[in-house]
């Protein structure tokens, strides 16, 4: 069957994915008349654009896509502004392609990151340095990555792809050339500085986007002075750029670099960006899948956007036997800051100065100078610092001071208003959790801001309990300041899944992350001319991470299928408690936000057992089946393995309220965690592997009772294997006690999935409103009386196939609400739209502008709008499988 995919609006894409929890997604952004086009099997003709000129279409090619896991086209058409729907129609109708579909454009979130600079002064504890002085690196030690080095595992002769934004691989630490014989030994460029105007070379050189060069630097940074490495530093590698220097890509490209990536024979390709959809059909997922079957492991970071909560999962990664990537926190955090200092006393300015740093606020420089410190609170847990306007009797002036404010309880608008008002000009905020970032004040009154560690704060206010009369701080402007590098424990949540690590699992029920890997705080290699080094955070680092480790694994166990590659991290990942952040709690964390848990890459790479399955997914109420999995022994002695079960708390995806939307995960709100689990009876319940011999195990579950199903419970844990050797192993499982297809994916209860207008917002609950739209051949401006029908879209759970269609009521009937007696128009421009995501943050409204996706204009009439969503598992061909909304109807007049 053909697959048509041609909705033009692209999902929200989130690359690259470095650290952004709650930065909103950007905009779905199509690229205008772009698409791509897979080659039937038998077709080798490859002057497509000649045979689509034949058919009287014109376009100019974007990328040929030439592998043997996928032959086809991308190209752009040559008038964006006709009739591009039937355009569509008549390519995919074309006997010599498979399928077409838009090209997307992907957008970075704003990035999170520190870098180096000229001059760096280090602060790293006395405890932590006398470990790094033996070059033994405290992450690797966590992962075990230290033991599998000190084996002689470097990653020799394995070739690692990193598809991302190119690299400067002038850097000392990436090997300094780019070529045969280097580090950077393979790749391209195929974006350019610009994805609007695409610049491939065979050169993957960037110094305007730092991602890439951190990504790389993760997987085989060299020794430097910074006294870390990569985890794989004789690996060589391979960097495919795909996004420009404003962090921006496009699907086509995407997939291009992974196909070549495979092509010049990379034994692992890795990408630390991707788009929200969650469906194993989207085409990137389909290729990645391609290539995993063709005996490549390719890992895709999973996303930040762990606040968003369950069933958010991003493309690529729901490919079969992708590794999808989640982030744990090391044990340290690690700093770049703008160096300042301080002394003890009043404004002496002779006394002995410590050096402190701070992560300045966008456009709130200090000045040079010397400031009198002001603490508000002596109390280091003070929840609400700042929060309501600072007491009137204060006898002090804060305006020639610098004002202490510990983090939470309000915003840092709401803090720095209070302290405006109480006439100070400048604040330094303390964090109340490791790291720091970069406050967002914009303040009239408040001059300059800035963000130190928690410990500092912490330590100031000891000092000032502790009889010191005072503090005085002296700053210095950014650009002459230097930068201090500072390292400290990570106390709140080291060891625990990130909070910005996205969840699964995917819309269809297979588990996603896979496992977690480390991802916050890393310290990496950074373009020289951006300071050389640079700590970042997220998905995007740990899914490096992963690869490196995977690279080191190949290299001592030979070639292995990425299937078994899952199953061996998974199988040896350690599942951890709940962390919301904050606080631990006294139940396993969810597998949808931590997959197999933290990995153990020491215990991975030599294994003697080998599951066939990463995860297994008893899938919902309507789909549960009993499932298998193998075990396998391929060491020396006979195991007798006891078979068991551990639960993880069962999530409720949906709050009892009654909203239809995902609960979110911010801190102490996070969905609601039931402690009730499932049964699993094992078939047999205590296995007997032989050496080289292989059993099947036959798994059920039984779903915790007493779930409210109208809630989407997911239930989940680990299958708990203890052998006799002493060893043991875990798979993650889960499954939903509900039923998908009763999700609702077209909430109408809660003011969404409405019509309203283009000039107002308020919902148009009764029949009978008019538009007045332009005309199509009109250039009136129509003298401030336009207003289009706006449709609030509000996906609150993923769906397949989403249409909308323009309905004409039914000529003797002209109430009727039901599609039977009425008449479809045609569909609205850029539906039916495929694969998509759960829409979060907000409806995505879209205007009817009175043409159909044909590109012709209704006539003046009466309408109303139809859109349909198909629920989760449902049938296409099934009217009752959809979540549907009919708007009243409305009449359009042109002016
Ligand atoms: C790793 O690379 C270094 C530098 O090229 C080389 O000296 C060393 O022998 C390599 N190690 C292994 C185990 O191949
Ligand atoms: C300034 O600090 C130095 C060193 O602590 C001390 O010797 C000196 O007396 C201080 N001067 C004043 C004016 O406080
Ligand atoms: C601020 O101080 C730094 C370091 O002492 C110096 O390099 C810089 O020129 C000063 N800036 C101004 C504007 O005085
Ligand atoms: C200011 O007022 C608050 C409450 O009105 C009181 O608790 C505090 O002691 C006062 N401070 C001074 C310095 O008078
Ligand atoms: C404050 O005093 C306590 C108790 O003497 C001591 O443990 C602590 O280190 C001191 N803190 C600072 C910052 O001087
Ligand atoms: C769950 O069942 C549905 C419907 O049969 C299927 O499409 C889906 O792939 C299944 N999920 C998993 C993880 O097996
Ligand atoms: C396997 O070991 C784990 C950890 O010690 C334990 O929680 C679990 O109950 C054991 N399972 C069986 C079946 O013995
Ligand atoms: C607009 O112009 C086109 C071509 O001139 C004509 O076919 C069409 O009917 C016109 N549409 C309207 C709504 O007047
Ligand atoms: C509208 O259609 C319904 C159902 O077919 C029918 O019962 C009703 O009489 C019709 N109303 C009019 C005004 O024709």
């Amino acid at each position: 069957m053909k697959f048509l995919d041609w909705a033009r609006a692209a999902a929200v894409m989130a690359a690259p994915l470095a650290a952004a929890a709650n930065v909103q997604p950007s905009t779905p952004e199509a690229l205008p008349g772009s698409y791509l086009v897979e080659f039937s099997d038998d077709y080798s003709h490859l002057d497509f654009i000649s045979l689509l000129a034949a058919s009287g279409v014109h376009a100019t090619p974007r990328r040929t896509l030439s592998s043997s896991v996928f032959r086809g086209l991308s190209f752009t058409l040559t008038d964006i502004h006709g009739d591009q729907d039937s355009t569509v129609q008549l390519i995919a109708s074309m006997p010599e392609i498979s399928w077409i579909s838009p090209v997307h454009s992907i957008a970075a979130p704003a990035n999170r990151f520190m870098t180096a600079g000229e001059s760096t002064t280090w602060d790293v504890p006395h405890a932590i340095r006398a470990r790094q002085a033996e070059d033994v690196e405290v992450i690797h030690q966590l992962t075990g990555v230290d033991k599998l080095r000190e084996e002689g595992y470097l990653g020799t002769g394995i070739k690692v792809a990193v598809v991302d934004s190119g690299i400067d691989y002038t850097h000392p630490a990436l090997g300094g050339c780019f070529g045969e014989g280097c580090l950077v030994s393979f790749g391209a460029d195929l974006v350019g500085d610009s994805i609007q105007n695409p610049a491939p070379s065979d050169d993957p050189f960037t110094s305007c986007h730092g991602h890439g060069t951190h990504v790389a630097g993760l997987v085989a940074a060299q020794p430097n002075e910074y006294g870390f490495t990569g985890v794989a530093p004789n690996v060589t590698l391979g960097m495919y750029r795909v996004l420009d220097c404003q962090g921006r890509g496009s699907t086509d490209f995407t997939i291009d670099a992974f196909l070549r990536a495979f092509d010049a024979g990379a034994d692992v390709i890795t990408a630390s960006l991707g788009e929200y959809s969650g469906w194993s059909e989207e085409r990137w997922s389909v290729v990645i899948a391609r290539i995993a079957a063709a005996g490549v492991p390719c890992l895709v970071a999973v996303g930040n956007d762990g606040f968003y909560g369950p069933f958010y999962a991003s493309n690529g990664a729901p490919g079969k036997d992708a590794t999808g990537v989640g982030s744990f926190n090391g044990p340290l955090a690690n700093m770049f800051l703008v160096k300042a200092s301080y002394s003890t006393g009043h404004d002496n300015l002779t006394a002995p100065t410590t050096n402190f740093g701070y992560s300045p606020a966008v456009g709130k420089d200090f000045s040079n100078g010397t400031y009198a410190l002001h603490v508000l609170s002596r109390d280091i847990t003070a929840s609400a610092d700042a929060c309501e306007p600072l007491p009137a009797n204060s006898t002090v002036s804060l305006s020639d001071k610098v004002v202490l404010v510990r983090r939470g309880g309000c915003s840092f608008a709401v803090k720095a208003q209070n302290v405006a008002d109480a006439g100070g000009r400048r604040i330094l905020f303390y964090n109340n959790e490791p790291g720091t970032y970069e406050p967002g004040v914009n303040t009239k009154g408040i001059e300059s801001a800035g963000m130190i560690p928690q410990s500092t704060g912490e330590e100031w206010i000891q000092l000032l309990a502790n009889s010191t009369q005072a503090i005085t701080v002296h700053m210095v402007e950014t650009a002459s300041a230097g930068k201090l590098y500072k390292v400290e424990e990570n106390k709140l949540a080291g060891g625990f899944a990130s909070y910005f690590s996205q969840w699964g699992p995917s819309n269809e029920l297979s588990l996603l992350p896979t496992v977690l890997s480390p991802g916050a705080f890393m310290m990496s290699t950074y373009p020289l001319a951006k300071g050389g080094y640079a700590v970042e955070s997220g998905t995007s680092m740990a899914t490096p991470y992963l690869a490196g480790c995977i690279a080191l694994m190949i290299e001592a166990r030979g070639k292995i299928s990425p299937g078994t590659i899952n199953a061996l991290f998974a199988a040896t990942a350690s599942p951890n408690m709940f962390h919301d952040g904050k606080t631990e709690y006294p139940w396993l964390g969810p597998v949808i936000q931590q997959g197999a848990g933290m990995l153990d890459a020491y215990k991975a790479v030599h294994s003697d057992i080998i599951i066939n399955t990463a995860s297994i997914s008893f899938n919902d109420t309507e789909n549960r089946t009993p499932q298998e999995f193998t075990i396998h022994n391929r060491g020396a002695e006979l195991v007798i393995f006891n078979l068991g079960s551990v639960g993880s708390g069962t999530v409720y995806t949906l709050a009892a309220d009654g909203t239809r939307i995902p609960s979110v995960f911010d801190y102490a709100d996070f969905p609601e965690t039931v402690t009730e689990y499932a049964t699993l009876s094992f078939d047999p319940a205590v296995v007997v592997v032989g050496q080289d011999q292989t059993v099947t195990v036959r798994v059920s579950a039984e779903p915790p009772a007493g779930l409210d199903e109208s809630r989407i419970p997911v239930y989940n844990g680990y299958v708990t294997l203890n052998g006799t050797n002493g060893d043991s192993y875990s798979i993650p499982y889960l499954g939903v006690a509900s039923a998908m297809r009763d999700a609702v994916i077209l909430d109408t209860e809660h003011g969404e999935n409405q019509l309203s207008s283009s000039t107002d917002a308020e919902p148009i609950l009764t029949p009978g409103h008019t538009f007045y739209l332009p005309s199509p051949n009109s250039t009136a401006d129509g003298g401030g009386n336009i207003s289009y029908p706006a449709f609030n879209l509000r996906l609150s759970m993923g769906s397949r196939l989403v249409e909308a269609s323009v309905i004409q009521p039914g000529p003797s009937n002209s109430t009727t609400n039901s599609t039977g007696t009425a008449h479809v128009v045609g569909s609205v421009p850029n539906f039916p739209k495929l694969f998509q995501s759960r829409h979060v943050s907000g409806p995505r409204t879209f205007w009817w502008d009175g043409t159909l996706s044909t590109g012709e204009a209704v006539p003046a009439g009466k309408y109303s709008l139809l859109v349909r969503a198909l629920k989760i598992f449902g049938d296409q061909e099934f009217e009752e499988d959809y979540d549907v909304v009919q708007t009243p109807e409305f009449f359009i007049r042109y002016i």
